[in-house]
């Protein structure tokens, strides 16, 4: 606390991200990072950048990186807006597009930053609840909002939203943006954006920082029509006109270009969730049926706090939220096979 702060900057709550440990030789299935390296063709791109990349401003449109999700997805580049990270894209989204006179609605359990960017700009929300078994019911989302935002698949969770459901979204909202926060999306579920050209409310938002292995290099991305793309660049062009450095412009198009690596690193992750899934039923946990690189999994016996401590101290860290509906739920992001066999003999030995 100091006097020189704001009014402001005294009531956040800032988000705290999942811990990036220091020690090597931990385990880490905390923060839902790829097991695997990016694609070679990203390495090749980072070792020959040369010193005109780094004296020079980067492109401050993005302007080749933006073509390359739009041929991906099918738009043009003006439908495409890219940033620092899908945080980052995110926070512009809640200023630019989810702040009006109506609440904001959003799940009751859902990515914990979203409260935190309300905080930030000063928008009113309301948490619509999850159905028991954690799936989203458009039904329950009023008509009239000031904005809906849903991971999809839903983070903590892992629960997958179908396509129907997210069109029932749409067009229950006709009056408010619908952001769809597919972070995860390429582990087992199916693009809002083949849904853009229907809906002029309808805004994606993805990251190279999990199915491209990428969370280091920091790119997000938000697709939709052109008018929400441009209120995005307005906010944008308010507050850093380069998100994005030229390395990182250059890599993520060497990222998006390589679908084999994308493809073959997503099965990997796909097959270790499932084997895993089952090794923990067997266990004797309840794990939700995960479509993310993450499993969300509950012990019939064990408190999650105590497992999660446990675990701990046994170089093993996964995350715990201490929240409602949620605190007795440890959420296991999916490593190497190696990883997810550490976590299992260290599981069985404690229980
Ligand atoms: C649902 C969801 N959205 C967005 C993000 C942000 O990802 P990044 O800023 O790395 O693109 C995360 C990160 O964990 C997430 O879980």
């Amino acid at each position: 606390m100091s006097r020189y702060w704001s009014d402001l900057v005294s009531q956040l709550t800032p988000y705290v991200p999942g811990e990036q440990p220091r020690r090597e030789q931990l385990v880490k299935l905390n923060t839902n990072e790829n097991p695997y390296p990016p694609s070679p063709q990203v390495l090749q791109v980072l070792s020959a950048v040369d010193g005109d990349a780094l004296r020079l401003y980067p492109d401050p449109d993005s302007t080749e990186l933006r073509q390359s999700f739009a041929r991906l997805h099918g738009l043009a580049p003006e439908q495409v807006f890219v940033g620092n990270g899908s945080d980052e894209v995110l926070a512009h989204v809640f200023q630019a597009l989810l702040k009006h006179a109506l609440p904001l609605c959003f799940p009751d359990v859902t990515y914990s930053f979203y409260p935190v960017w309300c905080d930030l700009y000063g928008i009113d929300y309301r948490t619509i609840p999850l159905a028991d078994d954690f799936t989203v019911r458009p039904g329950d989302y009023p008509a009239e909002n000031g904005g809906v935002i849903v991971p999809n698949p839903n983070a903590p969770t892992g629960v997958l939203m179908g396509l129907s459901s997210v069109r029932e979204l749409l067009e229950r909202c006709p009056n408010s943006v619908v952001v769809i926060d597919e972070a995860y999306i390429d582990f087992g579920g199916e693009s809002a954006s083949g849904l853009i050209g229907e809906y002029g409310n309808l805004l994606v938002v993805q990251t190279l920082s999990k199915s491209r292995s990428l969370a280091g290099l920091r790119v997000g991305v938000a697709l939709g029509n052109a008018e929400l793309i441009e209120g995005l660049e307005r906010v944008k062009n308010s507050f850093n006109s380069y998100p994005l450095d030229s390395v990182a412009q250059r890599a993520a198009r060497a990222a998006l270009e390589d679908e084999a690596h994308f493809r073959d690193t997503c099965a990997r992750v796909i097959a270790s969730r499932e084997r895993l899934s089952e090794t923990l039923a067997g266990l004797g946990f309840e794990v939700l049926p995960s479509a993310a690189n993450f499993i969300f999994a509950r012990h019939g016996q064990r408190r999650a706090r105590e497992l999660f401590a446990i675990l701990r101290e046994r170089g093993i860290v996964v995350r715990h939220f201490d929240k409602p509906r949620i605190d007795d739920y440890l959420r296991i992001s999916i490593g190497t096979d190696a990883d997810c066999d550490a976590l299992v003999t260290a599981l069985e030995e404690i229980l």
